[in-house]
């Protein structure tokens, strides 16, 4: 079962989510995307005020568009079912998913931050899913989400490991990677 639950403390982690040939086959899909030049910088800020700065976030990203690869169109129909189960238990009123590829390579990170751009709040339920077939404590790259009270969680982004947080004001951010990290970076939004 995929059963995802937020309402003790608005945070979830699954591990094993995806199967190594399930992992395999995305990180796969990624390179050939990456190959044909779907990748860019990412930025940070909203709309017009856009920019790169590469000292706060160094990942390259991949908007998960069509025509999409087998493999994705398998891991959106499931995270269909998630959204679904996450309606049905803690009333989130989520209508649809937004998803991208998130790649690090060594040496970056993501300062920390929230995840709703200014004045939007749309994005009301944060996942990450981590596609690093081989991770090891050394190799950095700890998603760190802090509480109310300043203490914080580490959370390696082991291969298959899913993320889940209600995104309203959830600080967190992504220590300095040593190794290239992938991930699949998205928001479940409601409609307003
Ligand atoms: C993000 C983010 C966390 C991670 O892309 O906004 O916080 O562990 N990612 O990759
Ligand atoms: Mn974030």
């Amino acid at each position: 079962m995929d059963g995802i639950d937020l309402r003790t403390d608005g945070i979830a982690v699954r591990d094993r989510f995806l199967t190594r040939p399930q992992i395999r086959a995305l990180a796969d899909s990624a390179r050939k995307r990456r190959e044909r030049g779907g990748f860019a910088a990412a930025r940070i800020g909203a709309d017009r005020r856009l920019q790169r700065r590469a000292e706060i976030r160094g990942d390259s990203i991949c908007w998960l568009t069509e025509p999409l690869f087998a493999p994705e169109r398998a891991l959106l129909a499931r995270l269909e079912g998630l959204r679904v189960q996450m309606n049905r238990e803690a009333f989130l009123g989520l209508f649809e998913l937004e998803l991208h590829y998130a790649w690090y390579p060594p040496g970056t990170g993501y300062a920390r931050h929230v995840d709703q751009p200014q004045d939007r709040n749309q994005r009301r339920v944060s996942l990450v899913l981590y596609l690093n077939e081989r991770w090891e404590p050394s190799d950095g790259g700890e998603l760190r989400i802090f509480g109310d009270d300043e203490r914080h969680r580490d959370i390696e982004p082991k291969g298959g490991r899913l993320v889940v947080f209600l995104t309203d004001r959830r600080e967190h951010e992504v220590l300095p990677t040593r190794q290239s990290r992938l991930s699949l970076t998205g928001w479940f939004r409601s409609r307003e």
